[in-house]
């Protein structure tokens, strides 16, 4: 039978105990971790609060129409103020989806290209029919104040009903028509270079409205075409490659009671249009076109 004798256990040496404190623990290693991130998060808080009072020092007021017939207590029209961090081109739209962004989510207004190009954010700004993407807020003066496009049922905020426009559009039958087609199926349909350039501005409508909402007598005459229904049928009726009949069609529904004899060339359509369409000028030709019409030689 063999005593196995418990074995000494040997007391630490300095040198071992100095290498023991040279070599943290996890749990050391995980406060300085701590530690780390909390001065992290403490450094990008006061990034933060740094940039928020730089913002402060340049904001911009935005006074904007609220209306929402569907909601208790937001039926009866008012204006909400908000203020904005300026920041260099910025526009109307991006001053309103800050706005939107940031404190009000229900604020409602349309936009979708943000180029100019797709007409959804026609609105009235500082008192003029304006493209709400296309307009500097370092153009105007504070504060800044949006409605809706005048002359206009509204839905909700900055949004307008734009059925009655979209109507006078369709009754010009905004759409080529032709009877002279080309022999081949895949034949181009040829048009000059000077007749080109005689329609060129009037194909540059983007449907926006802004016009149509600018004109006194559109205010006034719910039936009136307006100013880019007239130009749209200035648009085909000019155009070489749609024949003399049914140039003599487009003319008859603009010379109707409510078509171009209706403009007073007040030139607010042409003032507002944001494509810088000569609208006055398209009307006043079609006039004379409707009177060269209709003159009969015995
Ligand atoms: S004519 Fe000009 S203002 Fe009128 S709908 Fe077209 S783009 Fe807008
Ligand atoms: S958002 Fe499309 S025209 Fe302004």
């Amino acid at each position: 039978m063999s005593t196995q004798v418990p074995e000494q256990q040997e007391e630490p040496t300095e040198a071992a105990a100095e290498t023991e404190t040279q070599i943290p623990s996890k749990g050391d290693a995980r406060r300085a971790e701590k530690r780390r991130r909390a001065a992290e998060r403490r450094a990008q808080k006061q990034a933060e609060e740094a940039e928020r009072a730089a913002a402060d020092e340049d904001t911009i007021e935005l006074k904007v129409f609220r209306y929402d017939p569907e909601v208790e207590g937001k039926q009866e029209p008012r204006f909400d103020t908000f203020h904005v961090p300026f920041t260099k081109g910025m526009t109307v739209l991006d001053a309103l989806m800050y706005a939107r962004d940031t404190y009000d989510s229900s604020l409602t207004f349309r936009h979708s290209c943000r180029q100019a190009i797709c007409g959804s954010d026609a609105m009235f700004v500082n008192g003029t029919q304006k493209l709400a993407c296309k307009t500097q807020i370092s153009e105007l003066q504070e504060p800044i104040r949006v409605e809706p496009l005048p002359h206009a049922e509204v839905t909700k905020d900055l949004v307008i009903e734009m059925e009655h426009f979209y109507e006078q559009m369709h009754a010009v039958e905004p759409y080529f028509q032709t009877n002279e087609l080309p022999d081949g199926e895949l034949e181009e349909q040829r048009q000059s270079r000077e007749n080109r350039e005689k329609i060129k501005m009037s194909t540059r409508c983007i449907w926006c409205s802004a016009c149509m909402s600018s004109c006194n007598i559109a205010a006034g005459d719910n039936e009136y075409l307006g100013p880019a229904a007239i130009n749209k049928a200035y648009r085909f009726a000019m155009d070489e490659r749609e024949g003399e009949d049914i140039k003599q069609k487009r003319l008859e529904i603009i010379e109707q009671e409510h078509g171009v004899w209706r403009c007073q060339t007040q030139f607010s359509c042409t003032e507002v249009c944001p494509k810088d369409i000569p609208l006055t000028e398209h009307i006043q030709e079609l006039k004379r076109e409707a009177v060269k019409n209709n003159l009969k030689f015995w």
